[in-house]
């Protein structure tokens, strides 16, 4: 666990904070399991030295921010995932969103939904978006359907893109406007 853990945005059961040297070992471990990676992309697994790339690219990135997600239902918080805004468009005022809880005992437990939740609201508040959009694959019910309870609408579908594990997946396109978020159409999702 990082020194840094419980500092951030925190919320009734989980915490968003700064990605620390120290959660990289985790972070690791979570995106060399492949049961984990299959929803976000093929799987390919990392060394030390391509996490370390990532971590100095995410840490001087000026067009994302990354949170570390900590479970903060026990007495010691534990780092069970991370979440993002990526490719933020100063100017259009758009950022996709990502989520990846790498700890599968955590999955379920609507912490994915609470981290979204403060990332969502972070994103309209505090980066004043007007959009924010994601990209899930058609057979990950578990995701689409917390992103449908927060708000999210399907705006595309795009055909056989990915191959994982000898299936060709179509990929979901859905986007959140800000002003959907305000007038509480969103509110379903929310802790
Ligand atoms: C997707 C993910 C972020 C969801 O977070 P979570 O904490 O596991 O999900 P939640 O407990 O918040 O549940 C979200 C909703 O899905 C439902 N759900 C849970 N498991 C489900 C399943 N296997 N199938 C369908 N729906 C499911 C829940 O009931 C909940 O709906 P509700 O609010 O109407 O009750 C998390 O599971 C994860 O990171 N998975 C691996 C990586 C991934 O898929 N990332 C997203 C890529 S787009």
């Amino acid at each position: 666990m990082s020194d840094q853990a419980g500092w951030g945005i925190r919320g009734q059961n989980v915490c968003l904070r700064a990605i620390c040297r120290d959660d990289l070992e985790s972070l690791r471990r979570f995106v060399n399991d492949p049961e984990v990676m299959q929803y976000s992309n093929v799987f390919q697994p990392i060394n030390d030295y391509q996490q370390e790339k990532w971590f100095e690219q995410i840490s001087s990135a000026t067009d994302s921010v990354w949170f570390a997600i900590d479970d903060v239902r026990r007495e010691e918080p534990q780092l069970i995932g991370t979440c993002c805004l990526v490719g933020i468009d100063w100017v259009g005022r758009a950022a996709e969103l990502r989520i990846r809880i790498g700890d599968r005992e955590a999955w379920g437990q609507r912490l994915g939904s609470e981290a979204c939740h403060h990332l969502i609201t972070y994103g309209f508040q505090d980066l004043n978006l007007e959009r924010i959009w994601l990209r899930v694959f058609a057979s990950n019910a578990r995701a689409i359907r917390m992103y449908e309870g927060l708000g999210f609408q399907v705006e595309g579908r795009l055909r056989r893109t990915i191959t994982i594990k000898g299936v060709a997946e179509d990929l979901i396109l859905m986007g959140l406007l800000r002003m959907e978020w305000e007038s509480g159409a969103a509110g379903e999702g929310r802790p």
